[in-house]
């Protein structure tokens, strides 16, 4: 939710802005602006509703002088609409201090009538701009230090932000502040960075600092100082980011979700390297936690949409493996309902970003009820392992488009690492069903490149034929059920299409009603052989939705002939055992709502109103 870049070094700072905008833009694109600082100390800004593609347009038709200091914003809508007035940068003490702010400042409109009451103007309707008007008057109040102003600022606000100001009698000065909001440091050679994640900077260079909770940095050519809110210095370690620029860039594929979703068979492999070893889970972060793990009497899951619904698929696998009750709960659902977790409660997030919101909260509140905290997360130096006891790291690479996929199997796998670890520890499988668990998840990325390979093109014809549908329903059992909601998630999202996800047995409950000539269902069939009561079960909801004239498409495994009589279109995946079957399930709907949304001629990696990193409540 919103995107924030800074530089101060020897270079043009317009180019590495607005390069690493285009990175952050998956983020927020309602709007995007730069403010840089010229060889003159004249400070110049340039902003524009829409996507970035505008504001290059507009700095080609009305250049602004080059600078080698820059902030640069791309913008998710929160205070004030999509417009160019209220797009970042905003300027303050006669526009010679620009600022740039993801997050939501709680307390702006008492701010406001404050500097309202002392004379100041405003521009915009954003929040955003209290913090630079504020930050105008503690600057001429603290004697023209930009660093002291800032802290003095970041004091007054309350809720989340991350903000970043220059001001022109500072040149080669860029300050940052954060609190609830991420902000990374890239640390460069006679140049430094600043970004909401690394994607910002690492074509620049892959070492990089996260700046914790409560904190101000100054980012000069030369050196880096990170102090508290009162000005104490702290300690920051850098990190080697683990994956290149090339990683994040679209690399030839038609958009970054046609190319994620064909990572999806490394990100599973990925997520597993190195931690399986001789046939056993070896999870070296998780070392020292056996006692807990054993001990342990409840595990509440807290996510937010398809990271919730890999948690819900999560659920099954680590019941039934480790026979600890498992509660699967959305996070913005979990803070606000006096939620009983203690000492004896693993309360799991699970979070692409790292920096949800809701889910951020959610860990927070867990922590403070004494509940110990897992984080699985795709993004290093992100907010909520940092707040979390204990880390494991999905390997998916970079995720750029907004709807999530190649993360989404990412995490089931993780949690399918995590439940066979736990497993272990209570001795709750044998040694040979473990192995065999093992075996099945191992095969995983070979299986995943099997649909891409064999029904891709098929289910993008089909979805093509399809582009005009106005609602699909999707149904599906046990753990098709979870991803018969991610798919209907996925379509909603990419396709702007009416979707829902049901679980198959409550059709009859009330959602049969929605079935007449020719509605399309999507139905997620488990396997004849290993799960033959519940394949007969979901045969015969295929049957009652037929019998209404419903048009099924069913995805079921290659082996499976007693569903043909029963569907219009039959979508082929690999036989696999019953808890890995959605893994590969996933992937024709994911294929499905992609195809869907590029024939009707959508923008798959930016869907309309949608951010990547929902860093808002
Ligand atoms: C859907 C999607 C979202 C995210 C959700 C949580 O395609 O991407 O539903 O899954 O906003 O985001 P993270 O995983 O970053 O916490």
């Amino acid at each position: 939710m919103c995107g924030i870049v800074g530089y101060v070094g020897p270079r043009d700072s317009q180019d590495i802005l607005l390069a690493g905008l285009a990175r952050l833009e998956y983020r927020g694109y309602d709007s995007a602006g730069i403010a840089l600082i010229d060889g003159d100390g004249s400070l110049h800004s340039a902003k524009k509703a829409g996507k970035l593609a505008r504001l290059r347009d507009e700095l080609l038709s009305h250049p602004i002088a080059a600078g080698t200091t820059g902030i640069g914003h791309t913008r998710w809508a929160t205070h004030g609409g999509p417009t160019d007035v209220n797009a970042h940068p905003h300027l303050a003490d006669d526009d010679r201090l620009a600022v740039i702010h993801n997050g939501i400042i709680e307390n702006f409109a008492e701010l406001k009538a404050e500097l309202i009451a002392e004379g100041h103007a405003f521009r915009s309707e954003t929040d955003t701009e209290v913090a630079a008007v504020l930050l105008g008057r503690e600057y001429r109040a603290h004697g023209s230090d930009l660093v002291a102003a800032f802290r003095a600022v970041a004091r007054r606000l309350e809720g989340a932000f991350t903000l970043l100001a220059m001001h022109q009698d500072h040149p080669g000065l860029v300050v940052g502040a954060r609190r609830n909001s991420p902000l990374v440091i890239g640390l460069g050679d006679g140049e430094n960075f600043l970004g909401s994640d690394v994607a910002a900077f690492v074509e620049h260079t892959r070492r990089a600092v996260a700046i914790g909770q409560d904190q101000i940095v100054a980012i000069t050519p030369d050196g880096v100082t990170v102090t508290d809110f009162d000005g104490a210095e702290v300690e920051s370690s850098p990190f080697e980011v683990m994956w290149d620029a090339s990683a994040a860039e679209k690399g030839g594929w038609s958009s970054f979700m046609a190319k994620e979703v064909a990572e999806e068979p490394e990100a599973v492999a990925n997520t597993m390297r190195g931690r399986v070893q001789d046939g056993q889970i070896v999870i070296p972060e998780l070392d020292g936690m056996d006692e807990l793990f054993a001990g342990v009497s409840r595990i509440v899951i807290v996510a937010a949409g398809t990271a919730a619904y890999a948690g819900l698929v999560g659920k099954y696998a680590i019941e039934q493996w480790t026979r600890i009750p498992v509660e699967v709960e959305l996070a913005h659902e979990f803070r606000y309902r006096d939620p009983i977790v203690g000492p004896d409660t693993l309360v799991i997030s699970i979070s692409q970003s790292g920096e949800t919101m809701d889910t951020l909260m959610a860990v927070k509140e867990a922590a403070r009820l004494g509940a110990k905290t897992l984080s699985i997360c795709n993004t290093q130096g992100a907010t909520i392992p940092r707040e979390s006891d204990a880390i494991v790291y999905t390997h998916a690479g970079p995720e750029v488009a907004v709807a999530s996929t190649k993360a989404f199997v990412a995490q089931i796998t993780a949690l399918y690492l995590f439940a066979l670890h736990v497993a272990r520890i209570r001795g709750t499988l044998s040694p040979e069903t473990q192995a065999e668990q093992i075996a099945e998840l191992s095969a995983l990325p070979a299986k995943i490149q099997w649909v891409l390979d064999n029904e891709q093109e098929r289910i993008e014809q089909f979805a093509h034929w399809m582009a005009d549908t106005r609602s699909v329903l999707f149904l599906g059992r046990h753990v098709g059920y979870p991803i018969a909601l991610e798919g209907a998630l996925k379509l909603k999202e990419l396709s702007y299409i009416h979707a829902e996800g049901f679980a198959a047995g409550e059709l009859k409950h009330g959602p049969i009603a929605l079935i007449e000539p020719g509605q399309p269902v999507f139905v997620i069939v488990p396997s004849p052989s290993d799960s033959p009561v519940l394949h007969s079960k979901v045969v015969s909801n295929i049957q009652e939705i037929r019998a209404r004239g419903a048009r099924v498409i069913a995805i079921a495994e290659t082996g499976d002939a007693a569903v043909l009589p029963h569907a219009d279109e039959v979508l082929r995946v690999p036989l696999a055992a019953p808890l890995f079957a959605p893994i590969l399930a996933v992937v024709p709907l994911h294929i499905f709502a992609m195809g869907l949304a590029n024939a009707k001629g959508l923008d798959v990696d930016q869907p309309r109103n949608l951010a990547k990193s929902v860093t808002v409540e």
